[in-house]
């Protein structure tokens, strides 16, 4: 039965869908660039269909626990509400789950790492990694792929690539590709700065976007461009653009340490000028993606703001490998609170809610989903 109704089903595609796969049509507004997309992983609409079916399925973690999804809410801005993460089999994540905003146009991934530049590469660490377990794939690679070899998902496969097998190269291509297709430029900041719409952003919000980009406050430094950071790659942009900065959160030792427990790019580069440092994360859909910072130590905006203003927190302030930028700034509370208004400015509740980037209604998930 199960095998005929592939077949049917095959067969009516091959009939009907004789130019798949389909280009993928990016939303974007027309004078935002296309993200650069790997040439061995072209987006197509069959394979964010795929990665948007996967991304939601437990079947992916070896406990049938935990999908991609546990960890990347869709209403936190594919984050999560907590501090670090959980793995599937309950180890601890040290860090604090990253937003999936734009991933597609950042020139590098994680908090932390010079090395990882295309999101395929990335994907093997939640998939593969051992210690800390995150969905806990090796070992278990065969039964995996056996719960993915399903009808609805021979299918999606056979669209996606041709071949109704599932195999772990097509995952992480599909995966990527969904990741990819996680794009938010419809905030009203958007429609006032992009849009040409002058009443999209109220007074408030105006002042707090001057104070953003002024030299006092030096926000845009590190967080500027279409992306609201500086670690970005476009269609248009050929410098290669990798910052990292140390922001002054900890000192341990009064010689600049962060905690063992993270110590940024230097637990991946092993030199000491890069003890603490992290990519500066984009701030878009940032109000509804809290707790705050590579430990989700900073519990609110208003905390984030009053620490720059500080120049840090606590004994970092004096961190030796603290950024230049990161001077300390004297405001009012009339200018924290405007600030905050433009940062609210950049909430896409269009990307919040899209229905396209949702757990998909179609799938038949296992009874214990
Ligand atoms: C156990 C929780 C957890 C699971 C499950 C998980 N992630 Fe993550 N994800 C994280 C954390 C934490 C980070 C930040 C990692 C770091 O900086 O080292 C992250 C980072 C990322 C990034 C990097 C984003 C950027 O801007 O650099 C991508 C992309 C991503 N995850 C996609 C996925 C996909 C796709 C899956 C499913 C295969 C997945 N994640 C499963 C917790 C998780
Ligand atoms: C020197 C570069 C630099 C400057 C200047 C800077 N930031 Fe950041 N920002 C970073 C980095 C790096 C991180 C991540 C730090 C970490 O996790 O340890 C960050 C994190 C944040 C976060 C938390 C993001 C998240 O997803 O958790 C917010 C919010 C933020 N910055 C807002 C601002 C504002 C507002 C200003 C201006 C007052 C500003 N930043 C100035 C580099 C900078």
């Amino acid at each position: 039965m199960v095998r005929l109704a592939v077949a049917l089903v095959v067969a009516a595609c091959l009939a009907a869908c004789s130019d798949k796969p389909e280009p993928y049509q990016w939303n974007l507004p027309y004078n935002i660039p296309e993200p650069v997309v790997p040439a061995d992983n072209p987006m197509t609409k069959e394979k964010v269909a795929l990665g948007r079916a996967l991304f939601y399925d437990k079947a992916l973690s070896v406990n049938v626990a935990q999908s991609c999804a546990s960890c990347h809410k869709q209403q936190f801005a594919f984050a999560e509400a907590t501090r670090h993460s959980t793995g599937t089999t309950g180890d601890k994540v040290e860090r604090n789950a990253l937003a999936l905003v734009n991933v597609a146009y950042n020139g590098s991934l994680t908090w932390a790492h010079q090395g990882l530049e295309h999101i395929e590469q990335q994907l093997m660490i939640p998939l593969f990694n051992e210690r800390p377990v995150e969905l806990g794939v090796t070992g278990s690679e065969g039964i995996i792929l056996a719960r993915l070899s399903s009808p609805y998902y021979q299918f999606l496969f056979e669209e996606a690539f041709g071949d109704p097998e599932p195999s772990w190269d097509h995952i992480v291509k599909a995966l990527a590709s969904f990741v990819r297709s996680l794009v938010s430029f419809s905030s009203p900041f958007d429609h006032y700065a992009y849009g040409g719409q002058d009443d999209a952003l109220s007074e408030q919000q105006i002042q707090g976007m001057n104070l953003f980009f002024s030299e006092r406050m030096e926000c845009f430094h590190c967080h500027g461009g279409v992306n609201f950071t500086q670690s970005s790659k476009h269609a248009y942009q050929q410098l290669d653009l990798r910052p990292f900065h140390n922001t002054g959160l900890y000192n341990e030792d009064g010689k600049g340490a962060y905690p063992e427990s993270d110590q940024g790019l230097y637990t991946v580069s092993f030199n000491k000028a890069d003890m603490g440092k992290f990519r500066a994360p984009t701030l878009r859909n940032i109000v509804v993606s809290a707790p705050y910072m590579h430990d989700g130590s900073v519990a609110t905006l208003a905390e984030v703001i009053d620490i720059y203003a500080a120049g840090g927190r606590g004994e970092g302030i004096t961190n030796p490998h603290k950024s230049p930028f990161i001077k300390g700034f004297s405001m009012t509370d009339e200018e924290r609170d405007a600030l905050i208004a433009f940062l609210q400015s950049l909430t896409d509740q269009q990307f919040l809610h899209n229905p396209d980037f949702a757990k998909p209604k179609t799938q038949t998930f296992r009874q214990n989903d």
